[in-house]
């Protein structure tokens, strides 16, 4: 039988952590438990929000940091309007990858901008709403963008707009995740990703049973 909770789920992390896979294997995983679920991403996730994010990653465009912060923004308050908002209301688990967490780590921590500005820019996009857990999927830069970056039969790639940006910058936003988790360890759960698909997976899952439960949604 299909029941119906309202619950937000976000997984966030730096570049090749395996997030995408991960957040349709989790899609899989709640809808075996019986529950609606609804996949969608940032930047991006519906029609006007899709084309903010080809401005944002597309490798041919010198974007200003205020720019960058506010198309992110921009982004995110439509996607809000579009998805998140209509299928919590009609009672669906929204998983969404990457949100608000990854603005702080990217825009915060590694470009430089203020935190206190983007917690308000943040707070005036999503109307207030924070998800109800975070899934951190923790990965080394140095592994990661090497990953994130080869496509196409394993050739390495330029990358998009933000995979070009230096280690320096990518181990910034990794910082800055693994700071968000610390300050916000009940919401904020970090798993260390594997090589092993199957076995990051299972870390989520426990992480993700464990918050079930204690909601009383399934035992
Ligand atoms: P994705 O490729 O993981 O979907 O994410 C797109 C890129 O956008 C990724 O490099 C992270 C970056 N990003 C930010 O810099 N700030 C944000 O607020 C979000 C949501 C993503």
């Amino acid at each position: 039988m299909k029941y119906k909770k309202p619950i937000f789920i976000t997984i966030e992390g730096c570049e090749g952590c395996g997030k995408t896979t991960q957040s349709e294997l989790l899609k899989k995983y709640l809808e075996s438990k019986g529950l609606t679920v609804v996949l969608t991403r940032e930047p991006g996730g519906s029609i006007v929000a899709e084309q903010v994010r080809n401005i944002l990653l597309n490798p041919k465009f010198n974007v200003a940091p205020y720019c960058e912060l506010m198309l992110y923004e921009a982004s995110r308050a439509q996607h809000l309007e579009d998805i998140i908002k209509p299928n919590l209301q009609k009672g669906c688990v929204v998983i969404c990858d990457r949100f608000t967490d990854s603005t702080l780590a990217y825009q915060g921590f590694a470009r430089g901008i203020d935190k206190k500005i983007i917690e308000k820019l943040n707070n005036i996009a999503t109307s207030g709403l924070k998800p109800d857990l975070t899934i951190y999927l923790d990965i080394n830069p140095n592994k990661g963008i090497k990953k994130a970056k080869t496509v196409n039969k394993g050739k390495l790639t330029g990358g998009d707009r933000i995979e070009r940006e230096s280690l320096k910058f990518h181990n910034n936003v990794r910082k800055g995740f693994l700071e968000l988790a610390k300050k916000y360890p009940n919401r904020i759960k970090k798993v260390k990703t594997s090589e092993v698909i199957e076995k990051t997976q299972k870390e989520i899952n426990k992480e993700i049973d464990k918050f079930f439960k204690k909601k009383k949604i399934y035992v």
